[in-house]
């Protein structure tokens, strides 16, 4: 696929990895439109900004009315779905409109504004449909029962979609990525990650290798090693691997100021 042909449209494009992506997107010298929660205007020569923006809180549904009618008359032919929020915590400390709030934007508005954009995206000769993972998704891990149940249902929601489309001019794409230096991350989250040794990647790897996914066609790219690893090992032993978690668990329980337990 040749990016410098493509019109593509990026939800989470304020967010730290989608900056990065529209920017390696522009250097490619595709068109980007973004999505952004508050009304905002393209500054120019700026290279990590949108060419045009779009204001939605994709947890509306008019919203998602809104901007799927506008990516459309742009012509749009690629959508990649950046937007999420965290749920770093132990689940029983977690307010349930939280979990509530964290499904709508993380699983619930990608399959939304993808169904609104998918009879115009049939009509093109190549569209793509990227959604943006996590490896949280795929490996379930202490702090993480929440938004990794965001994630997971959104794999298993483009795994569905791609053996669907087969076929049709729609290719649907995952990328994984690990943990990346982002405002996304807590200090708590962060402190987690050190304590747990679990690396994290500046976002422009995340672009990177966003562009290698949408060059390649290729269903899915994860990054980092051992994440890789580790996923494909929990996919095929589940259960039998559970210890390989307690110091996350140990981590999660032992912030002393907010005294957490399960
Ligand atoms: N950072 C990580 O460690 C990490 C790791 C793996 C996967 N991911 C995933 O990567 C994606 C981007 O993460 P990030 O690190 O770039 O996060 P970020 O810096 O916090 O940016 C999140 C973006 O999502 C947008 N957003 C949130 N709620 C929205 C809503 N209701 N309507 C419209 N837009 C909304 C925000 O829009 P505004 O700017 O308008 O507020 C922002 O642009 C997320 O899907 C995340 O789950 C992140």
């Amino acid at each position: 696929m040749k990016l410098d042909q493509r019109r593509i449209l990026i939800t989470g494009a304020g967010g730290g990895i989608g900056r990065a992506m529209v920017e390696a997107l522009n250097a490619s010298g595709a068109r980007t439109m973004g999505v952004a929660r508050r009304q905002r205007s393209a500054v120019a020569g700026d290279p990590a900004e949108p060419q045009t923006w779009l204001q939605g809180d994709l947890t509306l549904a008019p919203d998602i009315d809104r901007v799927a009618r506008a990516a459309i008359a742009w012509g749009a032919d690629t959508v990649v779905h950046a937007a999420g929020v965290p749920a770093f915590g132990a689940f029983g400390q977690q307010p349930a409109e939280q979990t509530a709030s964290v499904l709508q934007i993380n699983l619930w508005s990608p399959m939304a504004l993808t169904q609104a954009l998918l009879p115009h995206l049939h009509q093109l000769p190549d569209a793509r449909v990227v959604f943006v993972g996590s490896a949280l998704g795929r490996i379930g891990i202490p702090g993480s029962a929440v938004y990794g149940a965001t994630k997971a249902g959104l794999h298993r929601f483009a795994e569905a979609l791609r053996r669907e489309l087969a076929g049709s001019p729609v290719s649907v794409q995952w990328l994984g990525p690990r943990a990346t230096q982002t405002a996304f991350n807590s200090p708590e989250s962060v402190a987690f990650n050190q304590a747990t040794g679990t690396a994290s990647d500046p976002p422009e790897v995340v672009a990177e290798a966003l562009l290698a996914l949408l060059r390649s066609g290729a269903a899915e790219r994860h990054i980092g090693f051992p994440e890789r690893l580790a996923v494909r090992l929990n996919g095929a032993l589940g259960p039998l691997i559970d210890g390989g978690f307690r110091k996350h668990r140990d981590a999660l329980f032992a912030t002393p100021s907010e005294g957490v337990t399960p």
